[in-house]
C-alpha cells in the first residue's frame, strides 16, 4: 500500500522535526524574550540583578561551580516543596538550555 507508507513516512518525518526544535538554540528574537524573562519573572525572585532575594543568588561565579544538567533540570522541574516553580511548560528544552548556559557565562 504506497499510500499508507507515504502517510506514516510524513507522519514520522514530521515527528522527527518537531523532537530536533525542542533542543534547538533560540533565535535571535526568542533571546530577548527570555533575557527579558529572566529579568523580570525570574528575577522577582532571584532579584532583578541576579544577586539574589527569595530565592539564591543566579550569578556566573556560583553557577559556573553547578552541574549543567543540574541546572537545567531545576530549571524544567522547579524545586518541589520550595517556591522554586517548574518552568517545562512555558520554555522548550532549548529555551531552558540556553538559560542555563547565561547563567553559568553571566548574563550580558
Ligand atoms: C516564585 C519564586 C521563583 C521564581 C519565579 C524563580 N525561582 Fe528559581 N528558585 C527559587 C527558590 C526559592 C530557589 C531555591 C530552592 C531551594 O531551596 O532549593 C530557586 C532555585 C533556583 C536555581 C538553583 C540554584 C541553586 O543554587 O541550586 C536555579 C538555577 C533557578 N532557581 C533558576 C531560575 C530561573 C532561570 C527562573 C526563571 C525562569 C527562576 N528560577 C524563577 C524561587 C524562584
Amino acid at each position: 500500500m504506497p499510500c499508507k507508507r507515504f502517510i506514516c513516512t510524513l507522519v514520522a518525518g514530521g515527528m522527527m522535526i518537531s523532537l530536533s526544535a525542542l533542543a534547538d538554540t533560540p533565535d535571535a528574537t526568542r533571546q530577548q524574550q527570555l533575557l527579558h524573562l529572566l529579568k523580570q519573572d525570574c528575577g522577582s525572585c532571584h532579584g532583578m540583578t541576579l544577586q539574589g532575594g527569595l530565592g539564591p543568588d543566579l550569578l556566573a561565579p556560583r553557577m559556573a561551580q553547578l552541574p549543567r544538567e543540574f541546572l537545567i533540570a531545576t530549571i524544567a522541574k522547579g524545586r518541589p516543596g520550595t517556591p522554586m516553580p517548574p518552568w517545562e511548560n512555558l520554555l522548550s528544552a532549548g529555551d531552558i538550555a540556553w538559560l542555563a548556559d547565561q547563567l553559568q557565562q553571566g548574563v550580558r
